[in-house]
C-alpha cells in the first residue's frame, strides 16, 4: 500500500469513488478533473496494486492548505486509511509552514471525531450553511488560529 498522488489516469476510479461516497453532494467530473490538473490542489490517495482506497483533496492559498474533501471507500473503513492521509497533510502543512484548514458538517460525528483526534480544533460555525440545512464548523489544525 502506497500514498501517491492522484494523476488524470486515476480520474474514473476517483470520481467513482467519490460518487459512492458522497453520492449527489459528490464533486462533479469536471471539479475533481480540475483539482487534478490545478497545480494549486494537492490530490493524494491510498493505492493498493493501483486501486484507490482512500483518497484527499487539498487547495494551498499563500498561508493555508484547505482540506476540501476526505473519503475512504466503504469496504475499507476504520483500518486507519484516512488517518494516513491526514498525518501526511498534517507533516506538509508543518513542513511548509502553513496553517490546515478544514469544513466539515456538524451531523458529520465520525469525521468530526477523527478529525479531532488528529489536533484539529473548531474555530468558527456557519449555521445553515449546506443546502440540508447543517451547520459547517470551520476547523483548524492546532491553535495555529
Ligand atoms: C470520515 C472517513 C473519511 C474516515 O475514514 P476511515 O479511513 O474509516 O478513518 P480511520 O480508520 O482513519 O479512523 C480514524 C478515526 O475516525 C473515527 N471513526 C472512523 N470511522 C468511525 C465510525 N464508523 N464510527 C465512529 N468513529 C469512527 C474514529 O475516531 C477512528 O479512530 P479509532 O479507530 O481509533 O476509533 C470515512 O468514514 C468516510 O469516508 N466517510 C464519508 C465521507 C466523509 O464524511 N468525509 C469527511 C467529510 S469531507
Amino acid at each position: 500500500m502506497q500514498i501517491r498522488k492522484i494523476k488524470v489516469e486515476h480520474f474514473d476510479q476517483l470520481y467513482s469513488l467519490s460518487k459512492l461516497i458522497f453520492k449527489e453532494e459528490s464533486w462533479s467530473k469536471d471539479q475533481l478533473r480540475e483539482a487534478i490538473e490545478d497545480d494549486n490542489y494537492l490530490c493524494i490517495s491510498l493505492m493498493d496494486e493501483g486501486k484507490i482506497l482512500a483518497f484527499l483533496i487539498a487547495v494551498q492559498s499563500l498561508d493555508d492548505i484547505n482540506i476540501v474533501s476526505v473519503a475512504t471507500h466503504s469496504d475499507h473503513q476504520k483500518k486507519g486509511y484516512a488517518t494516513r492521509l491526514l498525518n501526511w497533510m498534517i507533516n506538509l502543512a508543518k513542513y511548509v509552514e502553513k496553517t490546515l484548514s478544514l469544513e466539515v458538517k456538524s451531523k458529520n460525528e465520525v469525521a468530526i471525531k477523527l478529525y479531532e483526534k488528529l489536533g484539529f480544533v473548531k474555530v468558527h460555525e456557519r449555521p445553515r450553511y449546506y443546502r440540508d440545512g447543517d451547520t459547517a464548523l470551520i476547523m483548524f489544525l492546532g491553535d495555529t488560529k
